[in-house]
């Protein structure tokens, strides 16, 4: 592929939302590396997205130590990038990594230890050949550390400047409190929670994630906004071979039930009615929705981020 210079309009076509009660302004549209950017993919294929992504404003690249497969491969892409593209812009990116999951064998891959933490995330600068990431989470919570050691051990991660932001992701409403508190006590103020928050999905609402959020100057930013691809029209006529639901792993077919392809075609109907997808209208309504700051999409190709893109107005 040709050298890599980035569109001058890039800034011209996304809208930004300031995350919270902080500095940051994030992209409505983010691009999550969760899946399509692994080591089983194909390097140039990523590429493309990738650049496209970063011509249209989508600034916000969200990666974690697991992604892939295999583990870990989602961020050595990420390094590959920066060489190959994307190291000239590296002040205009906002790259987060996570760690939470399991991510190596033994008691000290996984959960939330001071231990796995500062370890990982090591691990994940190396792959990702950057210096520092703008945003570091904890991946999930973790009920049997003290939740004292998790949030010092990220307040930590910021003193010794590998990460500027930290963020929490799928914490319970008590523990989002006590992070919030903990953190703003040591001046190192939770920028962002991530969570599921989609057309079939409002549990953050209902559990009162966002409200709070909201009241206290945190963002939020919902992933799988699509339902992994759910929200949109790929399966409405049936199950494509190369889809990430005939991959089986994440997305079971046994979700696709009856009454929800129904409803799934009455939502797609009504989005028709109105000249939309049933993708822009997904990622719209979340954008409507009271506290969040950005969407963080997923996208097997260029194509799907284009008409994803289109929800920003
Ligand atoms: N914090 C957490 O625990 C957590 C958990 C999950 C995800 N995340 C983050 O959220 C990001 C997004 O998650 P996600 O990939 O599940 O998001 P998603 O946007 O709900 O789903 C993405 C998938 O939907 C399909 N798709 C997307 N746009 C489409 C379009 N316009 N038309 C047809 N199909 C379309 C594609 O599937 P096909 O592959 O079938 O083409 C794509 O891979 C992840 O990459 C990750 O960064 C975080």
């Amino acid at each position: 592929m040709e050298r890599f210079i980035a569109d001058e309009k890039r800034y011209e076509r996304m809208k930004y939302r300031r995350c919270g009660h902080s500095g940051v302004m994030l992209p409505e549209v983010s691009l999550g590396f969760w899946h399509n950017f692994g080591g089983v993919d194909v390097y140039e294929h990523c590429r493309e997205t990738a650049r496209y992504a970063f011509d249209h404003g989508v600034v916000h690249f969200d990666l974690a130590n697991n992604y892939g497969p295999p583990y870990g491969s989602a961020e050595e892409t990420m390094g590959r990038l920066m060489d190959d593209d994307f190291r000239p812009y590296r002040d205009e990116l906002f790259i987060s990594s996570k760690a939470g999951y399991d991510m190596w064998p033994g008691p000290y891959g996984d959960w939330g230890s001071r231990k796995y933490l500062m370890a990982s995330l090591d691990q994940s600068l190396k792959r990702m050949k950057i210096d520092y990431v703008d945003l570091f989470y904890s991946h999930r919570y973790d009920p049997n550390t003290p939740l004292e050691e998790t949030l010092q051990a990220l307040v930590d991660i910021v003193r010794q400047g590998k990460a500027l932001y930290i963020g929490i992701s799928r914490w319970p409403l008590e523990a989002l409190k006590i992070a919030d508190k903990y953190l703003s006590e040591r001046d190192v103020p939770l920028l962002i929670f991530q969570d599921k928050l989609n057309m079939l999905n409002r549990e953050p609402q209902e559990q009162g994630i966002l409200d709070y959020c909201a009241d206290n100057g945190i963002g939020f930013i919902s992933f799988s906004p699509l339902a992994q691809g759910l929200l949109t029209d790929r399966y409405l006529n049936g199950i494509p071979q190369d889809s990430r639901m005939s991959k089986g792993k994440f997305l079971k077919q046994d979700m696709l039930t009856p009454e929800l392809l129904d409803q799934l075609k009455a939502w797609n109907e009504e989005a028709q009615q109105k000249g939309q997808t049933l993708a822009e209208r997904a990622l719209r309504w979340i954008l409507e929705q009271r506290g969040v700051t950005s969407v963080l999409v997923g996208a097997s190709s260029k194509e799907q981020l284009a008409k994803n893109l289109k929800c920003v107005e």
